[in-house]
């Protein structure tokens, strides 16, 4: 259990800094953290894996790899999967299920494939103790990845269960909410990121923090989180815990060990939205994510909003994009005057420049023309995918 071959997957644009953050969890050199497509691949221990869904914030789970190999068919998946030690990862009392993906796989059926998989698991067992494990596709006791390329097959262990950015805190949603994956990626794309040596959080060295179209609370309750120590994952379950290899006492020492860790907020942070009833939203969840003393929200209007703090800071907002939710407030009440939501990026724009000269601005949006739109010209621009829709996070610099 001190070697094992762990890939954790992540959303498209992330792995750079999910292999920092990585590197960072576990105190090793950035070369022994491999950053690949739609993930990270890394060498670590069974404490590292718990450490790992304990504390980072980017990966969208952790995933222990126990056979890697060559197929053409069907057959080929039956036998590798056939080979692997699944009884030292869970018994036949336990429930399982089998997840597949693929990436340009030649073969016609990737739910047959998932059966020859679950096929070859049960009659292991089935051969070795006489009993099998039954399959339970909601609320499984152990879950396996299959993951198909062309030529090869990976099978893992699933040690995360539910995927990771459920933090266990979200209580209400809101309309549009980010994953809390991807709000942890726009902050650390803009330098901020959890430290694990006790120095503000923010690479600005401390900047306050503001999201002026707040929503459900997401990237300002992330932020706070980071802000004040709290690791992302305190506050829920994890499927290692059912899993055979599980020690409590090991991982009630490195929970208690984060908990330790935690410190009064090193930035200050704010949230406002011109929904009320979003605002009570991020209220409560701020509540349950145990940062309701370090996050301040409030109502109000972005085109009106006056900065919350005196010094310049760093804004960091996910606006509304037309497609799932709109622009209200003024711009939403001028709809019918003024034609489409470019009225509104526009005018916020104009807003910045004029009330919150010397903060930086970062916007994270699907229209890789907002920049023109906004008639700012931005001095950052960072790839990032929210679920299948491509889009960029801008920087912009108010003079
Ligand atoms: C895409 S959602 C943000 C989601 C948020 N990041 C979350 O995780 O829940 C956009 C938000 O902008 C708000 N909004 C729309 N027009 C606004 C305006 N003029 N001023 C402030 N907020 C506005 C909406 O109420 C909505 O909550």
């Amino acid at each position: 259990m001190n070697e094992l071959s762990l890939f954790l997957p992540c959303a498209a644009g992330v792995e750079p800094l999910l292999a920092t953050e990585v590197a960072a969890i576990l105190q090793r050199p950035a070369q022994e953290v491999s950053a690949q497509r739609a993930g990270v691949a890394v060498q670590a221990s069974w404490r590292e894996v718990m450490l790992l869904n304990l504390h980072s914030r980017l990966a969208q789970r952790v995933l222990v790899r126990l056979r890697h190999g060559p197929y053409r068919s069907e057959d080929d998946i039956y036998a590798l999967a056939r080979d692997v030690p699944w009884e030292m990862w869970f018994g036949t009392r336990q429930t399982f299920k089998v997840d597949i993906t693929a990436q340009r796989s030649p073969l016609k059926s990737l739910n047959f494939a998932a059966l020859r998989v679950k096929d070859a698991l049960v009659d292991r067992f089935r051969d070795r103790e006489g009993e099998r494990p039954s399959v339970e596709v909601r609320w499984p006791d152990a879950r396996v990845h299959a993951h198909l390329t062309s030529e090869h097959l990976s099978l893992f262990i699933d040690t995360s269960g539910e995927p990771l950015f459920k933090r266990g805190w979200r209580a209400d949603k809101g309309d549009a909410p980010l994953k809390e994956t991807l709000a942890a990626a726009m902050l650390a794309a803009c330098g901020y990121s959890q430290s694990l040596d006790g120095q503000p959080p923010c690479v600005t060295q401390g900047l306050p923090l503001y999201d002026p179209c707040c929503g459900s609370g997401t990237i300002a309750i992330e932020a706070a989180q980071i802000a004040c120590g709290i690791a992302a994952g305190s506050q829920r379950y994890f499927g290692f815990e059912k899993l055979l290899p599980f020690e409590s006492h090991v991982w009630e020492a490195l929970r208690r060990q984060a908990i330790d860790a935690q410190h009064p907020p090193l930035a200050e942070i704010h949230g406002s939205d011109v929904a009320f009833r979003m605002v009570d939203f991020a209220s409560q969840n701020a509540q349950r994510a145990g940062v309701e003393h370090a996050v301040h929200f409030r109502g109000g209007d972005a085109l009106q909003r006056n900065p919350p703090i005196e010094r310049p800071g760093v804004l960091l907002l996910n606006p509304p994009y037309g497609e799932r939710i709109e622009a209200a407030g003024v711009a939403g009440r001028q709809r019918a005057i003024v034609e489409g939501e470019g009225d509104f990026f526009l005018r916020l724009a104009q807003h910045w420049r004029e009330h919150y000269p010397g903060w930086t601005a970062w916007i994270l949006t699907p229209d890789l023309k907002l920049p023109g739109r906004m008639r700012l010209k931005e001095n950052r621009r960072v790839p990032l995918w929210n679920g299948p829709i491509e889009c960029r996070l801008f920087r912009f610099q108010m003079r």
